[in-house]
């Protein structure tokens, strides 16, 4: 049974939670949260409580869907009370210097950083990596598709541009579309597409999950998301599952 603890009750947190309640191998000991709160079937903790949660849980592993401060707190503290085990940090927004502070805390704790914890969208950065570097002469386009009301440009295609080096970003807005990233390398007689399309609600759930069980088994160390591709490309049982 992998005991987990689970940071962040907020719109994405609730689902994590509900997720994580139905696996079979899963204990979900507690939730922390910024503000009080009671729930006939869980632990919530406040935040200024998460030092008790984890001497009384002892979870196996903790999964973070907070905010960007309160990661940077909550680490503190883990180091502090001398936590051991490894944390998933799938919140966004961090400064370079923040990522910095998250290194330096790994030589206590593991930590996996993964602002996008879809293994779909991570392998599709890997397939589009090898495509760039072999196509160097393709035009690239970045469609990011999303709900009408989401202002800014996908945070996704910023990545994905980032680890191209290049590419042109189509935003489209549309009903309310999850979220779509499609990737055009364009030759002169003939082109690729690759596209990611997330349609369950669970698909941050099933990640954070997967990642977390995958932490446990990992050295202590800092962890992005392609480390973790990595480490399913070179085992031999059979590759990634779905999630
Ligand atoms: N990596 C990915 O693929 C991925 C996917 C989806 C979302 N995200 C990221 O996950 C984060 C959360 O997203 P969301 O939409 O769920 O946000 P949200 O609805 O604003 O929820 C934030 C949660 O953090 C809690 N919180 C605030 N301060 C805290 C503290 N000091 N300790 C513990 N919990 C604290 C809040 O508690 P209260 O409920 O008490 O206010 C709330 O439950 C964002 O950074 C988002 O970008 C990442």
């Amino acid at each position: 049974m992998l005991k987990v603890g689970l940071l962040g009750y907020g719109r994405t947190g609730k689902i994590v939670a509900e997720y994580l309640n139905i696996q079979r191998d899963v204990a979900l000991k507690f939730v922390l949260k910024n503000t009080p709160f009671k729930h006939p079937n869980l632990n919530i903790y406040t935040h200024f409580d998460l030092g008790d949660a984890i001497e009384q849980h002892k979870p196996d592993v903790l999964i973070d869907f907070t905010v960007r401060d309160a990661t940077i707190a909550n680490l503190a503290v883990l180091s502090e009370i001398e936590y051991k085990k490894g944390i998933v940090i799938a919140t966004t927004g961090f400064s370079n210097e923040e990522i910095e502070i998250m290194k330096a805390y790994t030589k206590k704790f593991s930590i996996i950083w993964a602002p996008n914890i879809s293994s779909g969208i991570n392998l599709l950065i890997r397939a589009a990596m090898i495509i760039n570097e072999v196509w160097k002469d393709a035009d690239v386009h970045i469609i990011e598709e999303h709900f009408r009301q989401k202002k800014d440009v996908s945070g996704t295609a910023l990545r994905i541009r980032d680890r191209l080096g290049r590419g042109e970003i189509v935003s489209v807005r549309s009903g309310g579309t999850v979220g779509v990233h499609k990737l055009i390398f364009g030759r002169e007689n003939q082109k690729i597409e690759l596209t990611h399309k997330s349609h369950s609600r669970y698909v941050f759930a099933a990640g954070a999950l997967r990642v977390a069980r995958w932490l446990t088994t990992a050295k202590r160390g800092f962890y992005r998301m392609e480390d973790y591709i990595d480490s399913q490309l070179s085992y031999s049982h059979g590759g990634m599952e779905e999630d």
